[in-house]
């Protein structure tokens, strides 16, 4: 029987929340399925911060690079410095990680209405590939003379061949199991360099599949035909940063942040790859019980297909939709249920 090792990692704010319940659904779907899980827990997160100093224990990196997979909710907390949760976590782990692709899917589940009105299941189906190491993220910068009226700020963005190429190979091969479309969202006509760079590399790749439709579309554009015509798109390879952006826009027309999931994959399997729903940690809802559970319970199923239990992912991906179609459903979403119940309903259907 196989026998994954899986860090779990709460986070802050609704991760406390939201994150038991992947787990649970996770065990539930390896007692069915035939799998087992090791699970260990980690404090981290600014919780741990505020305590310790540093948002992981020493050593921490080390530890957890001996796992299959992490599991996390997400961090941040009011009360610290919030320039520090991507660089002293989520950014640490996805880069010393080489989890270079952020997989994101955009899909309307079964009986949601999209706030977008007449668009359906077949108009919302696509994926955001949000580019996950480098671009405008690199944290490449300094402020100088922040008081003074010269104080100056910079942040200069950072985009390599390699690492072009790699996420642009990713989603080409991820557009031929699916409807076999890549649109590349730039923004190139005023970025000349980098984004003009990225244009050139994505562009002698997208020559590679001559089978898979390619186009380029500015983000401006982009954003507005997320709302208008979710349609056009089955892969969105992007940036870093738009990438964060668009898919927020991405939970929102799915009819809540709270239902986006995600993996930050490491392809090549030499690092452990990490399972996040799109959102933050909600401190404005945290503690309530109210928090959609599903982004974070659709995250661990993605964690399963990458560890190869696809039947277990696909049961847990049903279990989804049969609950938000039964009407099971947190606020955020139109409902009146509980976290809890949104959970359980998800484990009977499972
Ligand atoms: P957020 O995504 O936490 O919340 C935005 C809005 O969406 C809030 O009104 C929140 O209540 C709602 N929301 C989010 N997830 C929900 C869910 N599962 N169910 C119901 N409602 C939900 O973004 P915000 O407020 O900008 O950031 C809060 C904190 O999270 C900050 O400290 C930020 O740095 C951190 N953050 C961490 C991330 C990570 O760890 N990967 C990602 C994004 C933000
Ligand atoms: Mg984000």
């Amino acid at each position: 029987m196989k026998n994954y090792k899986i860090a779990v990692v709460n986070g802050d704010g609704i991760g406390h929340e939201i994150v038991p319940m992947g787990v649970e659904v996770l065990e539930a779907a390896s007692a069915k399925f035939g799998f087992k899980l090791a699970i260990t827990s980690f404090p981290f997160g600014a919780g741990y911060y505020q305590e310790h100093g540093d948002f992981m224990a020493e050593g921490a990196m080390e530890e957890l690079k001996s796992f299959d997979a992490i599991l996390f909710g997400a961090v941040g907390l009011p009360a610290v410095d919030d320039t520090l949760p991507f660089k002293l976590f989520t950014n640490k782990v996805r880069t010393a990680f080489k989890q270079y692709v952020n997989y994101r899917p955009v899909k309307l589940l079964d009986g949601i209405q999209s706030p977008l009105g007449t668009k359906t299941q077949a108009d919302i189906d696509f994926v955001v590939i949000r580019e996950n190491n480098e671009g405008e993220f690199v944290q490449n910068g300094r402020v100088m003379y922040g008081d003074e009226p010269h104080g100056f700020a910079t942040d200069t963005s950072l985009f390599t061949r390699v690492g072009i190429e790699r996420i642009a190979h990713y989603s080409f091969k991820l557009a031929r199991k699916r409807r076999s479309k890549v649109t590349n969202v730039t923004k190139s006509n005023t970025m000349i360099n980098t984004l003009a760079y990225w244009d050139r590399v994505i562009g002698e790749v997208a020559a590679q599949y001559p089978d898979v439709e390619y186009r380029k579309m500015y983000i401006d554009a982009a954003t507005a035909n997320f709302v208008l015509h979710p349609e056009y798109f089955d892969v969105v390879l992007t940036t870093n940063m738009l990438g964060d952006i668009l898919s927020d826009l991405g939970g929102a027309i799915m009819g809540s942040l709270g239902f986006g999931p995600s993996g930050n994959l490491n392809p090549e399997r030499t690092f452990p790859s990490m399972f996040e729903p799109i959102h933050g940690s909600a401190p404005d809802i945290a503690g309530k019980g109210i928090a959609n559970p599903i982004g974070q319970i659709w995250s661990a199923a993605i964690m399963l297909e990458h560890l190869g239990e696809q039947a277990a992912a696909d049961a847990i991906v049903a279990a989804i939709n049969q609950t938000t179609a039964a009407g099971v459903l947190t606020t955020d979403a139109g409902g009146t249920n509980s976290t809890k119940e949104v959970a359980q309903s998800i484990l009977k259907f499972l």
